[in-house]
């Protein structure tokens, strides 16, 4: 069990990568689009955290209010890039302030992770 719950860690993770990747290198590569990329990225990270946010595998308890938190900012990078991508469709742009949005709630969603023990 406990094994399992690393490999989910390990997919939470990629997840991030994937999401945060993808929004890097739109940001530094001038274009400032959202792809596709980060989307998946997202519902990797979704699907796992969700899994991760059940008590198994562990001899610990969970710091709920944290998860929630968590859970919070991600459903808003969710309705940035389901908004966003929509803007993009039609105007051929992501708002700037969408886009910076982004990659600043997914880092304060790793900060979170990391340092809110
Ligand atoms: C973009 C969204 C997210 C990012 C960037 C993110 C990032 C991270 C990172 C970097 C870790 C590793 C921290 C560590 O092991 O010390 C982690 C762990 C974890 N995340 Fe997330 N997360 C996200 C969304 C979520 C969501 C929505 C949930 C569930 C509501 C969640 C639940 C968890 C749990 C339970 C762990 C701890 C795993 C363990 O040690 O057993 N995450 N997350």
């Amino acid at each position: 069990m406990e094994l399992l719950r690393h490999i989910v860690v390990f997919i939470h993770l990629t997840g991030f990568a994937v999401l945060f990747g993808a929004w890097a290198v739109e940001a530094f590569g001038g274009r400032r689009r959202f792809t596709s990329l980060m989307t998946i990225g997202m519902t990797i990270a979704a699907v796992a955290g969700l899994a991760l946010a059940a008590p198994w595998g562990i001899e610990y308890d969970l710091n709920y209010v944290k998860l929630g938190v968590k859970l919070g900012v991600l459903l808003v990078i969710g309705a940035l890039l389901g908004i966003g991508t929509g803007r993009q469709r039609k105007t051929g742009a992501v708002p700037p302030a969408m886009f910076w949005s982004v990659g600043v709630l997914t880092l304060l969603n790793a900060g979170i992770a990391v340092i809110w023990r």
